[in-house]
């Protein structure tokens, strides 16, 4: 988008994914791919959720680091400056002023009834933190503040676009129409890529298991060697089944990376050992990963270049942002002058 002003014609979709790890494998092909191939289609928002990141306790200069790192992970995976806009959400102070008004407008019932906040209170104890609960009401934020169409999300994440949107109709109704109500979007392909060593839990850029993940950076060796230790089922047959979670799930990665469709795939192995099938599948993700990886080495090596995108793509999301959010005050009642 060249242009300080989003084309009204066009849908807005608008997506983040927090910096932690590295983009894997389950990440490309459930989000960053669909958003890449979505950004021409429409006028596109995609941001690092910094902010989200916080609410567990991070190591600062890792951190840091690592928000960076994903920056030139975007850039890498074909998200496109001159299409959509791509920030990191720190850098637009709009987030978090309007999620201070949202909050106002939302109950303490409905956001300790989230499932991952019980999850996320569970896993972390001694850290059950207000921005751990108040987590949903940020991204409710982020969504309503650029008029969103369509928000791509993983499937744990759909509760929270319905808070976002109980919480846009609920403003509407009270202080008449300021938010546009948006919709979920969960694609249909990739959408659960699963762990490798436990194909029945969804692959997680923050699992401790190195071998569970494989990620867009890392080297053909390194991928292949984890493919060949995926964990598959008892059988022989290359098939997808309820009783083969393992199978099942290298299947559907050479499908959504190869763009064959489940039963092309059961026909090309059919009749091939499990062995083969593993490194197939491992050969086939570290060729489309390699010039991944050899982008986003040539983006890290030009820090510049990335400030200068991420500037610029943080004054874009804040013009747009600040009309939402003056009108927005203007209707809760605060004086402007
Ligand atoms: N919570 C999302 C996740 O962990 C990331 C996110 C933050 C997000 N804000 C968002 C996704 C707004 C879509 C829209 O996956």
């Amino acid at each position: 988008m060249a242009e300080n002003t989003l084309n009204e014609q066009k849908k807005i979709i608008l997506s983040g994914i927090q910096p932690t790890g590295t983009i894997t494998l389950g990440n490309y092909l459930g989000a960053v791919k669909n958003w890449q191939s979505m950004q021409s289609q429409f006028d596109s928002i995609f941001f690092i959720a910094d902010l989200h990141a916080l609410t567990v306790r991070r190591e600062p200069a890792e951190f840091r680091q690592t928000a960076l790192n994903f920056f030139a992970q975007f850039l890498a995976c074909g998200l496109d400056p001159n299409q959509a806009i791509m920030y990191f959400q720190s850098h637009v102070h709009q987030h978090t002023e309007l999620q201070w008004i949202l909050n106002c407008n939302t109950y303490v019932g409905e956001a300790s009834r989230m499932t991952q906040f019980k999850d996320k209170s569970a896993k972390h104890a001694d850290n059950i933190n207000m921005g751990l609960m108040d987590y949903p009401v940020l991204m409710a934020a982020d969504i309503l503040l650029f008029q969103s169409d369509l928000v791509p999300v993983g499937i744990d994440q759909k509760q929270h676009l319905e808070l976002a949107r109980d919480i846009a109709i609920r403003f509407n109704n009270r202080y008449g129409d300021t938010f546009k109500v948006p919709d979920g979007y969960i694609p249909k392909t990739g959408a659960k890529i699963c762990s490798l060593q436990d194909p029945t839990a969804k692959m997680s850029k923050s699992d401790t298991d190195q071998n569970a993940t494989v990620s867009i950076i890392d080297d053909e060796a390194t991928i292949v060697r984890r493919f060949k230790r995926a964990v598959t089922d008892s059988g022989s047959e290359i098939c997808v089944r309820e009783d083969k979670p393992g199978i099942t799930n290298l299947i559907n990665i050479y499908s959504a990376i190869e763009g064959k469709p489940v039963e092309a795939v059961e026909k090309e192995f059919a009749g091939q050992g499990y062995g083969t099938f593993k490194i197939a599948v491992g050969e086939a993700v570290a060729a489309k990963f390699k010039p991944i990886r050899e982008e986003y080495m040539r983006y890290m090596a030009d820090k510049a270049y990335i400030a200068e995108v991420a500037a610029d793509g943080a004054q874009k999301a804040a013009g747009l942002a600040e009309r939402t959010l003056k009108k927005v005050k203007k209707k809760v009642g605060l004086v402007s002058f």
